[in-house]
């Protein structure tokens, strides 16, 4: 039978550092005003010479666990999206599994740039609805300032490090991810690229010299290929949900540039309050953005119980995806989900209120699946009478 995914978990790791555009002012030829008009962007979190891409996902993973109400050994799936892991060999999945005190199931990491955290998602929900896991966790992480060149001002001043993580489980109540949109465009790989150490040119004392192993860009090719890409997956990732745009309560967009999020509200004729915006503190963590904008948008009251949201994004590959989530009762209450677990006397009213809703909904959700058969028996007798 085909579960639902929803997430009932979600969490979030920004390293403390803080780097302004006043900062990269001293750091090489740019400005302030030059930063903000063109992207949006004020600051962006660094992260601190001994954390890594494993450390962030594992703060980003527990929060979301904590959250689910779930241990590491409940998970039956690990997914990170990533293109800044720990080293190229061993996953930094599998570092991450063992780190968090998973069991040993199955984790594995994903390439597809800024897109990768909505690649994860639709990954855990094909499992998910197959009825073959449970639990899955996904993570965005990216330690992307040690692939930058901190002398190149048309890229440093872009990028920020973070990680987000969520937790989806399998639920017979509809919901969750509604849909999802995937793309790529490899014919544009050399806008976005890291052109050395990859097995095409390993690291050399060349390479080193002309600076080819950190990140290159030609962001007015970027630009224009996210201008057209974005508003086309969120539409198409809308009509395959079965939903209408009116129907969306919130856009959460890759957070990599401010003109390029307020070209997709306006092209989709969405309000600025639909819109969920943090580009201006963290720049463009590439796959961590998503998951962080979505935990922000949480924490911020931006979610309510029933919203639609539209998270969509496009990275290096040329990659896009768009997906289409149900916020339900189970995710905005989520710790409420494990409720049998919970001793009745520490709820609150309001969490109290929700168990309510919860379980009506699911017993309405029973009901009408045993009720529907009948339903439309006596509505056939009738009919043929
Ligand atoms: O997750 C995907 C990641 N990639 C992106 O999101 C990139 C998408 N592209 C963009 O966001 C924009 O193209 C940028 C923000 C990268 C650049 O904005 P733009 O309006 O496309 O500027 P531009 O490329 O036309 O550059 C204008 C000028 C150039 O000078 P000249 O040749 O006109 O004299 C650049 O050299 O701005 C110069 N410039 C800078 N000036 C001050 C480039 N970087 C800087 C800088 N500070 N940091």
């Amino acid at each position: 039978m085909t579960k639902y995914s929803r997430i009932i978990g979600w969490g979030k790791y920004a390293p403390e550092q803080i780097l302004t555009n006043q900062d990269l002012e001293k750091m090489v030829d740019t400005s302030d005003e030059w930063i903000l008009t063109r992207t949006g962007i004020r600051e962006r979190r660094i992260a601190a010479p001994e954390e890594t891409t494993a450390t962030m996902s594992v703060q980003a993973a527990r929060a979301a666990l904590d959250k689910a109400q779930l241990r590491p050994t409940d998970l039956d799936l690990i997914i990170v999206a990533t293109s800044s892991p720990d080293h190229f060999l061993p996953a930094v999945s599998s570092t991450i599994q063992d780190m968090l005190g998973a069991k040993e199931v199955g984790a594995f990491t994903l390439t597809a740039g800024c897109t990768g955290f909505v690649y994860g998602l639709a990954t855990a929900h094909q499992f998910i609805a197959s009825g073959t896991y449970e639990n899955v966790l996904v993570i965005g992480a990216e330690l992307i300032s040690r692939f930058v060149d901190w002398e190149d001002r048309s890229t440093c001043v872009l990028f920020g490090d973070g990680a987000g993580a969520v937790v989806l489980t399998a639920s017979e109540m509809p919901g969750g991810v509604l849909s999802f949109v995937l793309g790529s465009d490899g014919s544009l790989g050399d806008a976005l690229i890291v052109p050395s150490i990859g097995c095409k040119e390993p690291i050399s004392q060349k390479v080193l010299d002309e600076r080819t192993h950190y990140i290159r860009m030609d962001g007015r090719r970027v630009l224009k290929f996210a201008i057209r890409i974005m508003s086309k997956a969120a539409v198409e990732a809308v009509k395959a949900s079965g939903l209408s745009l009116s129907d969306i309560d919130l856009l959460i967009p890759h957070q990599a540039n401010l003109r390029i999020i307020e070209l997709t509200r306006r092209h989709l004729g969405l309000p600025e309050d639909k819109v969920f915006i943090n580009v201006d503190r963290y720049g463009n963590t590439s796959a961590a953005s998503i998951p962080i904008a979505f935990c922000e948008a949480i924490e911020e009251g931006r979610v309510n119980e029933g919203d639609n949201l539209v998270m969509v994004g496009f990275g290096g590959g040329l990659t896009w995806a768009a997906t289409v989530v149900h916020m339900g009762v189970l995710e905005t209450l989520p710790r409420l989900v494990a409720w049998r677990f919970v001793p009745v006397g520490s709820l609150s009213l309001e969490e109290m209120k929700v168990i309510a809703r919860a379980t009506m909904d699911s017993l309405v959700f029973k009901a009408s699946a045993l009720l529907l058969p009948l339903y439309t028996k006596t509505g056939l007798r009738r009919r043929r009478k």
